[in-house]
């Protein structure tokens, strides 16, 4: 059942292309436009929400992290996104012309029931992605965009992440056209490059046996520290709770630019650093930005692991070590640099002797606030 794999999670991991083209199946008709599953919300309805809330927890908190600066950027719609816990008690203002985007794969979370419950009592719209059909926070929306990764075993969620992403783009997308698109050539743009997704993130996977080599090197480390900018950052923050969960091990994940702020001094010599740099093309303040927080983290004796694109010369010669992605455009990255933490975890954690598919204190679905 698992495929010849050692595990369901790397049996999982290898899903991904599969299961982000099924995702992405059927969900552009001929026109180019975007089809939801079910919609209990006209057209003039999306044109009328003029905000966005994002609910989740987790790696789907991690999915609705990118998803604002995909939504912000491709509608200009102010987009927020917050921990589905933390929601429903701070009072946040909502009303018919919000929108609630409430991510998750088993589709039973309590907390991001709750906040559904809680956006609908104030009249808001809720539009819901999940890995399950006919889940009570399906049911319970008035839209919904069903991923298609199929039944994920391992409590540490993998090919969920990447449908979720790659739904929370349609969704994205599917606002802006709705809205009427400023940003059309872009938009469409992005689409082809969503349907090439896929066989890169195959690439990537392909790509993972010097991961592993670098996972079993740093087994000995007392902890690890992610750091990325933009959507970089909700990539780190995905890597190092993938850590956490699986390896037992002191992770964590920051906005590059917050080092200097605090978290630099928890480097020592040898400390590993995994940098999620973005494309060096384009947005090429950003690239610089990161190569200047590796040059921080190494003076004070970091072993900086680059998660960056291939060739990317200057992040090859300001690293320790390289794990190359093929070129994406920067909103659409993270679904090929979230792949090689996955693995980064799930071998550090086996070098380890940890239960990858069933960690300590987990469960799969959390049924309870
Ligand atoms: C981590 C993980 C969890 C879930 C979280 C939300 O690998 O799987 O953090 O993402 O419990 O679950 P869903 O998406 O079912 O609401």
């Amino acid at each position: 059942e698992k495929g010849g794999f050692d595990t369901f999670m790397a049996k999982e991991i290898h899903e991904q292309p599969q299961a982000v083209a099924d995702t992405l199946r059927g969900r552009i008709d001929e026109s180019g436009q975007i089809v939801l599953d079910e919609v209990r919300m006209s057209d003039q309805d999306f044109r009328d929400i003029d905000k966005v809330f994002i609910v989740a927890c987790g790696t789907s908190y991690h999915a609705g992290l990118v998803t604002k600066y995909a939504i912000e950027h491709w509608t200009r719609i102010p987009c927020e996104v917050e921990l589905a816990s933390e929601f429903r008690y701070r009072d946040p203002v909502l009303d018919r012309s919000t929108l609630v985007v409430a991510i998750s794969q088993s589709g039973e979370t309590m907390d991001t029931l709750m906040a559904v419950r809680h956006a609908k009592d104030q009249k808001a719209r809720v539009l819901s992605i999940s890995n399950t059909v006919g889940s009570t926070i399906p049911r319970e929306s008035d839209a919904v965009l069903y991923t298609r990764a199929g039944i994920e075993v391992a409590v540490a969620s993998t090919k969920a992440f990447l449908t979720q992403l790659a739904a929370c783009y349609l969704v994205g997308l599917h606002l802006a056209q709705v809205r009427g698109i400023k940003y059309a050539d872009e938009v469409s743009a992005v689409l082809d490059e969503l349907v090439a997704a896929p066989g890169k993130i195959a690439k990537v996977i392909e790509g993972l046996d010097p991961v592993r080599q670098m996972a079993r090197e740093c087994a000995g480390q007392d902890r690890v520290l992610f750091i990325g900018r933009h959507v970089g950052y909700p990539v780190a923050l995905e890597g190092a709770l993938k850590l956490k969960e699986l390896a037992y091990l002191h992770a964590e994940g920051f906005a590059a630019g917050e080092l200097k702020h605090g978290p630099i001094s928890l480097i020592e010599a040898g400390t590993p650093v995994v940098a999620i740099v973005p494309s060096p093309r384009g947005r090429s303040l950003l690239h610089d930005k990161i190569i200047s927080n590796i040059q921080e983290v190494k003076a004070r004796g970091a072993k900086v692991i680059a998660v960056c694109e291939e060739g990317d010369k200057i992040a090859a010669v300001h690293a320790d070590f390289v794990i190359e992605t093929p070129a994406s455009p920067t909103l659409l990255a993270p679904l090929l640099t979230a792949v090689p933490l996955q693995e980064f975890a799930a071998e550090l954690a086996t070098a380890l002797g940890r239960d990858i598919d069933q960690p300590r204190n987990l469960a799969k679905s959390v049924t309870v606030e």
